[in-house]
């Protein structure tokens, strides 16, 4: 792999040949093994599960986002088949030549395309993941990385894409829905069809971590809140996402797998648009020693230019508005330069 030191797009995306790696660099060491200070691991309350088919769901889907920001879901009506061949066409991508990837690697100013996780930049410490983001059309990407057969990935991307547009939606619906907010409610810019958001823009973050020879000292994707409305992720059979509660005093929840579910979390944006009342909960990903984990995000966000702020329904008496309106961009261009501070800048002082 070094013969890619000098190559400028891999300067860019400073990615290592995992597979080839036998002890931790310096640069992706990110605590000392039995260090005090690593935060806790925390058991016995796990995030809670949410079957879409109970008629409760609306309810426990409320308490889920107010006390968890996260939530998994069951019988949400994603065909099980489409997922799996997701999964394949991920591990597909991810288990190319290094060289291969690169052809696709993300340009400096680009979304789409290969490279390190999309947060990189904030931190000193490098990640043990690799990702592929893809924003609009996989086509050109997925042409260089198998210039004779990637309509199957295109195809594959397309319809999950497809899938995770409804779900958005009705997810929504359902959280806005647990806070007394119909799509018809005053304010409210997502009575589309589906009840989506119109023009609602979207993106598909596949996330790879490789197997690490020290796991303990790694980091596969330190711990953020999402920019958008929700995220919606599919995990393969192998644990790594991490939540971190409220209240659970810095400590880390792990969080299952269940074959065939979903993970729903809470963005920032829907922190703004609900006030604070579901508040955006910060997770990470961290690594082991033998299995290659894998993730695929639905990053739902409004569309460019629609202005998101608390809503009417939820603000008024005793509770003030407690953010200022922004747009998905705007957001992502004050998170860019206050990572952890972006929710706070946005606080209106009174
Ligand atoms: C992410 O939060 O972006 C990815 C989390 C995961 O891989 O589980
Ligand atoms: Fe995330």
């Amino acid at each position: 792999s070094d013969a890619f030191k000098d190559h400028p797009v891999y300067a860019h995306c400073k990615i290592i040949d995992f597979g080839s790696v036998k002890e931790l660099p310096d640069s992706y060491v990110w605590a000392a093994r039995d260090d005090e200070a690593t935060p806790r691991i925390i058991t016995g309350s796990s995030v809670p599960v949410v079957d879409l088919r109970d008629p409760n769901a609306v309810t426990l889907i409320g308490l889920a986002c107010k006390e968890w920001g996260m939530f998994q879901i069951t019988n949400h009506g994603v065909p099980k088949d489409l997922m799996v061949e997701l999964e394949r066409a991920g591990r597909g991508l991810f288990s190319l030549p290094l060289q291969q990837k690169m052809k696709a690697a993300r340009k400096p100013d680009g979304i789409s395309g290969y490279g390190v996780a999309r947060i990189s930049s904030f931190f000193r410490k490098r990640m043990w993941s690799e990702g592929f983001t893809i924003f609009g059309s996989p086509l050109e990407h997925a042409r260089q990385l198998w210039p004779h057969d990637h309509t199957r990935f295109c195809d594959v991307i397309g319809r999950y894409e497809e899938e995770m547009k409804l779900l958005a939606g009705k997810l929504m619906w359902l959280m806005l829905g647990s806070l007394g907010i119909s799509p018809n409610s005053e304010g409210m810019g997502w009575a589309g069809p589906n009840g989506d958001f119109p023009g609602a823009s979207h993106a598909l973050q596949m996330n790879s971590y490789p197997a690490c020879p020290e796991p303990d000292r790694a980091m596969g994707m330190a711990a953020h809140t999402d920019s958008t409305l929700l995220t919606i992720l599919l995990q393969n059979n192998t644990i790594g996402l991490q939540v971190a509660k409220e209240g659970s005093a810095g400590g880390w929840i792990t969080v299952p797998t269940i074959p065939g579910s979903l993970i729903v979390n809470i963005g920032d944006l829907l922190h703004v648009l609900t006030n604070g009342t579901y508040p955006s909960v910060v997770h990470r990903a961290v690594v082991n020693r033998v299995e290659h984990r894998l993730s695929v995000a639905y990053l739902y966000g409004p569309q460019s230019r629609t202005r998101i702020s608390p809503l009417p329904g939820l603000t008024g008496g005793d509770r003030p508005a407690l953010y200022g309106a922004v747009t998905w961009r705007e957001y992502l261009g004050m998170k860019a330069e206050h990572f952890d501070g972006a929710l706070s800048m946005l606080r209106l002082r009174r």
